[in-house]
């Protein structure tokens, strides 16, 4: 199968490219490699599988139209999984500019690809940030995300409105599936379990929002990757039972899917600093502050219709998938004990 994959010097979309490979996929990888976070762990990532005779990899921007159709025309791919994106929050705060770049405009280009490369299915990054000020647990894909707290949030909300066009026009299958705090080896650098690993392998006091009170449904990497290739697998076919008087948010009659992908499990901060913790031999001094512009207190992802729509089936605990990370974290950086 060829497959396309943005983002494959990135985190999720690195494990990808490297299952996909492993499984027999020939793979064609689009990454800028732009400078958000420290570039040389995007080449570090991709040099585990960019010699892989079935791997291809091009170095650009999702918002050149022409490279992305050059792209295209040139391998031809059956399926697309689109992450490429500018990721986070709080920088969505500062530079609002690069998510209106990457996630609007480049994704719209890949929508426009996908269209006339007549995909089989794309399955793209949504996020758990959708729910924004939504405050009733689990967080479910049959409830409204109508209150974006942040413009990544917004962004990401917008791609799933613009996905449903496409399918609803020209019939293109998509799957948007909503990420919940994916954590594990090869992460990113700017997200908690990075910073708080950083902090407590330097003996350095840790900043934790929201008086610690924060709890994230932390996904492991694999898991996420495994539910990834689940989904695409299973191309979005239009619902029969939809009806157009009382419409579900999650399908629809065109062939368009939205679904949650988290553990289910959701985690309170200081549990998992503390676990980290353990596991570096330190202990730190925690700074209880309040929370940030654009976060969210809670997630929790409610994961029953990927479950039963695609088998997925997440199975690693914080405890385990936390040992794997510093281990990983340890031997990268050299940092530790
Ligand atoms: N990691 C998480 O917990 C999480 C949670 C929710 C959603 N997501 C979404 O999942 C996707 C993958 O996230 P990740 O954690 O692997 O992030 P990442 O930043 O590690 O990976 C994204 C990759 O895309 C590349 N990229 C960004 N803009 C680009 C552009 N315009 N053109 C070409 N390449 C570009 C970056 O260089 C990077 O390598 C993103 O869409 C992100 O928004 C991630």
């Amino acid at each position: 199968m060829r497959i396309l994959v943005t983002g494959t010097a990135g985190f999720i979309g690195s494990s990808l490219a490297e299952r996909l490979l492993a499984r027999g996929d020939e793979v064609y990888g689009i990454d800028n490699h732009n400078d958000y976070y420290d570039p040389a762990l995007k080449e570090a990532r991709l040099a585990r599988f960019a010699t892989h005779p079935n791997y291809t990899h091009l170095r650009a921007d999702l918002a050149d139209a022409d490279a992305m159709n050059r792209a295209f025309a040139d391998f031809e791919p059956k399926r697309v999984v689109n992450l490429a994106a500018q990721a986070g929050v709080r920088y969505s705060l500062k530079n609002p500019q690069a998510y209106v770049q990457s996630n609007l405009v480049g994704f719209v280009n890949m929508l426009e690809a996908c269209r006339h490369g007549r995909i089989e299915h794309l399955v793209y990054a949504s996020s758990s940030s959708v729910y924004g000020a939504n405050r009733k647990l689990p967080f479910a894909i049959d409830d409204a995300v109508d209150h974006p707290v942040s413009l990544y949030a917004a962004s990401k909300k917008a791609n799933e409105l613009m996905a449903h066009t496409y399918s609803h026009l020209y019939d293109l299958p998509t799957t948007g599936l909503r990420f919940f705090t994916v954590y594990g080896p090869w992460g990113r650098p700017d997200m908690s379990p990075m910073l708080f690993a950083d902090r407590i392998s330097r003996g350095e006091p840790i900043d934790v929002f929201n008086y610690g009170k924060h709890s994230r449904d932390f996904t492991y990497i694999d898991d996420i990757v495994a539910g990834v290739i689940r989904t695409l697998d299973h191309t979005a076919s239009p619902d029969g039972a939809h009806d157009a008087l009382h419409p579900h948010p999650g399908t629809s009659s065109a062939p368009y899917r939205v679904y949650n992908i988290g553990n289910d499990q959701p985690v309170q901060l200081l549990r998992f600093i503390e676990l980290m913790e353990r596991h570096l031999g330190r202990t730190v001094e925690k700074r209880l502050l309040p929370m940030q512009p654009g976060d969210v207190p809670d997630t929790w992802a409610d994961v029953s219709a990927l479950r039963r729509d695609v088998g997925y089936a997440p199975n690693t605990s914080i405890e385990e998938g936390v040992a794997r990370f510093v281990a990983w974290y340890r031997e990268y950086f050299q940092r530790g004990e």
